[in-house]
C-alpha cells in the first residue's frame, strides 16, 4: 500500500506505482540531473526518482489533474521540484517558463490513477452515482455525458471501435443514443446499464473483463484526446527538449498507446530503443497490484 499522506479535503492516496524498479533501471536517473515526470499522479515514481537525482537534481512534475497535483505537492520535497498543471504534450512551454532548455529524462505513466478511480464525482468507476465526466482536467474540454448528448450514432460507434476495439460498437452506440432520449446528464451507472443492453448475454459472461471496460476506455480517450497528446509528444515535444543521450520511458496500459510508442521508438533518426520487447510486471507484482497486469514499459534514448 502506498504510504502517501492524505491531503486536506482529499482521501489518502491509494495508488501503487507500477513496475518501479524497471522504471528506475530504464530511466537511470543520476545525481544532478533534470527529470520530468509528465504524469506525476500521487508521486509514487517521482519520490524514488528524486532520491536518485539528489539535492542537486530537479524534478519537473506535470499532471493534467489539479487534484493529483495537489497530492503530489504534499508528498514531494518543494526545494527541488517544480509543479505544472497541464498536459505533458505542452512540456516545451513549461520548460521555457522555467528557463530550462533540455532535460535528462522523461517518464510517462499513462492512463488514470487509482485515486481518480476512487473519486466518485469523476465517473471512472462503473458504479459512480455522479455524472459521467471522465476528464483528467475537469476545467478543460467537455465531460463525457455532454459529449454523449451531441455525438452522432455513427461517430460514436467509430469511437468505440477505434479507441476501445469494442466488437459490439454499433449495438452499444445505438443503446447509448437511445439513453440520451430519456436522460440529459447520464451517470456512469446508467451508461453501464445501457452498454449491457448492447452486449449479448453470452459474451457478458464469457468476457474476462467487465463488458463496459472498453467503452469507458474509448470515451475517456475521446474526451481527453489522449492519443493526440501522446502522438504530439513522441514526434515533436519530447525530441525537442530531451538532451542527446536523454532517456524516455513510457508505461502504457492498452494496445493503442503501446503500438504508438513501439512505432515511434523504431524511428532510428530520433531514438535508440532500449526495449526490443516491452517489459511487463512479474507474477509477484501482479498478485500484489492487479492493475500492473496490463502495464507495458518501453524505453528509448534520444539520439
Ligand atoms: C497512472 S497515473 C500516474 C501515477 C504515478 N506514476 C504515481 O506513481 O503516482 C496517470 C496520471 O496521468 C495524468 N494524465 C493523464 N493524461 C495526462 C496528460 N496528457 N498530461 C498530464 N497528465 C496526464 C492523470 O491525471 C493521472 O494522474
Amino acid at each position: 500500500m502506498n504510504d502517501a499522506p492524505g491531503v486536506e479535503g482529499f482521501h489518502p492516496s491509494v495508488h501503487i506505482p507500477v513496475m518501479l524498479s524497471e522504471v528506475l533501471a530504464l530511466l537511470a536517473p543520476q545525481p544532478g540531473e533534470i527529470v520530468v515526470d509528465g504524469t506525476v499522479g500521487a508521486g509514487g515514481h517521482s519520490r524514488e526518482i528524486i532520491k536518485k537525482t539528489g539535492e542537486t537534481g530537479r524534478l519537473i512534475a506535470v499532471d493534467r489533474d489539479p487534484m493529483m497535483l495537489k497530492i503530489a505537492r504534499s508528498v514531494l520535497p518543494q526545494e527541488n521540484c517544480e509543479f505544472h498543471q497541464g498536459s505533458y504534450a505542452n512540456l516545451p512551454a513549461y520548460l521555457a517558463e522555467l528557463e530550462i532548455q533540455q532535460v535528462d529524462g522523461i517518464l510517462l505513466d499513462l492512463g488514470f490513477s487509482s485515486d481518480q478511480l476512487e473519486d466518485q464525482s469523476r465517473g471512472f468507476r462503473f458504479d459512480s452515482p455522479g455524472p459521467l465526466d471522465l476528464r483528467f482536467d475537469t476545467e478543460f474540454g467537455e465531460p463525457a455525458w455532454q459529449y454523449l448528448q451531441h455525438v452522432s450514432e455513427e461517430e460514436l460507434a467509430d469511437v468505440l471501435w477505434k479507441y476501445g476495439e469494442e466488437r459490439f460498437s454499433r449495438e452499444i452506440a445505438s443503446c447509448l443514443i437511445r439513453l440520451r432520449k430519456t436522460q440529459t446528464v447520464v451517470t456512469a451507472k446508467e451508461v453501464v446499464e445501457a452498454i449491457l443492453h448492447g452486449v449479448p448475454t453470452k459474451f457478458q459472461h464469457e468476457a474476462r473483463r467487465h463488458s463496459a471496460t472498453r467503452v469507458f476506455q474509448a470515451l475517456r480517450i475521446a474526451v481527453n484526446r489522449e492519443l493526440e497528446q501522446l502522438e504530439k509528444s513522441l514526434t515533436e515535444s519530447f525530441p525537442s527538449v530531451l538532451k542527446p543521450g536523454g532517456r524516455l520511458v513510457i508505461i502504457s496500459f492498452h494496445s493503442l498507446e503501446d503500438r504508438m510508442v513501439k512505432t515511434a521508438f523504431r524511428d532510428r533518426e530520433q531514438w535508440t530503443c532500449l526495449t526490443p520487447k516491452p517489459l511487463t510486471a512479474t507474477p509477484a507484482e501482479i498478485r500484489m497490484n492487479p492493475r500492473s497486469r496490463s502495464a507495458k514499459i518501453r524505453g528509448a534514448v534520444k539520439l
